[in-house]
């Protein structure tokens, strides 16, 4: 039996990543527009960052972490989120004394053991961008503002992006006290982790996924009527910057999001697909106390991330396509052995001109290797052989329409590229 990628990973084959690069390519021209500047941080990290960061009781740390001991008997973790390596290499790199804020962004895999189903995935690939060091909510929607950017540059205007505020450590004491009032009666009925959450951080239990927790739920205090005046000053500042920029909203008071970091505001964009799935496209919000729990200086921060897998969904489910590129400028076809070196020196001089062209690898026989030349989508083909090296020119092939052009061999590349430059 051959060996099979383990469950909930995907390869992304060359007949698709062209639609990656798309993307990619609008998020770096995103981030560049913006101001913000990538930062690559390790794949894995020591455990106890995400479990202080992400927090311990969510189930990202109790139920989703790839954790394993290295030789030396460390316990690492494959990252599940960015966000707390960045926090990590923000303190470690002494980026607070840079000037503040700090704008950052990061692309990359992501690992989380999942139940997997469409949309969901043990190895996924997130974009994301963290400020760190601005307390205003200009920071928060900001961000909103290049996630808007990101789905129009992408293909689709139709968003739904709901927002909450979940309050700041000042009012969070007394609401965690409401909670616990509330849920007292009904702890017998709360799944085992939720028994646990009741007592240290009771506001998760707004977000078990459990069927049965869900149903005690119902007529929870909600953290936004609860929280002060500090945290509803800046939640009015968002909803405002948001409306100047005439981004559509809702006020959802049940996002409290599934990590410990947050405070104040928290948002998320659904998705019409995705939404069955209880999931978002991307979220984010505010960690201001995540910096100083990592061990750092007092500095406020916030961020989000995007599933770029369930990006596409949205996109396909939009119908919007993602032109195809072209495949190599000229395939340069060897029809006698004798002609190879003079082949292989113009596909070295095409190339070094800065010109797509290919040559067969394989030995094949001239019909085999225009085949080829078709199948790789090639736009120009040029046969060469001994007949074609006497004479001194070979005919160009337009492979869309079968136009031919007498072209001289000695000084080739220059004519191709002008008839590339003007394709008609
Ligand atoms: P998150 O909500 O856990 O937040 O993940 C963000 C996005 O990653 C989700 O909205 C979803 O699109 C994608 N995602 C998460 N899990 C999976 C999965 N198993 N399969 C496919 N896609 C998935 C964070 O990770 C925070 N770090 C966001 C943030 C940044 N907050 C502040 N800064």
């Amino acid at each position: 039996m051959p060996i099979q990628a383990p469950k909930g990973t995907r390869d992304i084959l060359p007949a698709d990543i062209y639609r990656w690069h798309y993307i990619e390519s609008i998020i770096r021209g995103l981030c560049k527009s913006y101001g913000y500047r990538e930062i690559r941080v390790p794949l894995f990290e020591h455990t106890e960052l995400f479990s202080r960061g992400v927090g311990e009781t969510t189930d990202i740390v109790q139920k989703e972490m790839y954790t394993f001991d290295d030789k030396a008997g460390r316990s690492l973790t494959l990252r599940p989120e960015g966000t707390a390596g960045v926090a990590r290499a923000y303190i470690e790199n002494g980026m607070q004394a840079q000037p503040a804020p700090q704008k950052l962004y990061y692309y990359g895999p992501m690992y989380r053991y999942e139940n997997v189903q469409h949309g969901r995935y043990r190895e996924f690939w997130q974009f994301g961008c963290e400020v760190l060091g601005a307390p205003g909510p200009g920071a928060d929607v900001e961000l909103i503002s290049i996630l808007k950017a990101l789905f129009e540059g992408a293909g689709f205007t139709k968003t739904d992006l709901r927002i909450n505020s979940i309050g700041c450590p000042a009012c969070r004491p007394a609401y965690h006290k409401l909670l616990r009032a509330f849920f007292e009666s009904k702890l017998d009925r709360l799944c085992a982790d939720c028994k646990g959450r009741f007592e240290r951080n009771p506001l998760r239990i707004i977000d078990c996924k459990q069927e049965r927790c869900k149903q005690e739920i119902a007529g929870a205090p909600m953290a936004l009527d609860h929280v002060c005046s500090d945290c509803l000053d800046h939640f009015e500042g968002l909803k405002s910057g948001l409306s100047e920029l005439g981004i559509a909203y809702s006020i959802d008071k049940t996002i409290v999001r599934g990590l410990d970091y947050y405070t104040r505001t928290v948002f998320e964009f659904l998705s019409e697909n995705v939404k069955s799935l209880g999931s978002a496209i991307c979220g984010g919000g505010r960690y201001d106390g995540l910096i100083g729990l990592c061990g750092g200086p007092d500095t406020p921060g916030v961020g989000f991330s995007v599933g770029i897998e369930r990006l596409f969904i949205e996109l396909d489910s939009y119908g919007v396509k993602i032109p195809e590129p072209a495949g190599p400028d000229i395939f340069v076809v060897v029809a006698a052995a004798p002609v190879k070196t003079f082949a292989a020196r113009l596909v070295d001089g095409l190339r070094r001109a800065g010109l797509g062209a290919e040559l067969d690898l394989n030995a094949r026989s001239v019909k085999a290797q225009m085949k080829f030349a078709d199948r790789r989508n090639a736009v120009y083909t040029v046969v060469l052989g001994d007949d074609e090296l006497s004479r001194g020119s070979a005919e160009l092939r337009k492979m869309a329409d079968g136009t031919k052009t007498e072209m001289n061999l000695n000084n080739f590349v220059d004519e191709f590229k002008n008839i590339i430059k003007i394709p008609n």
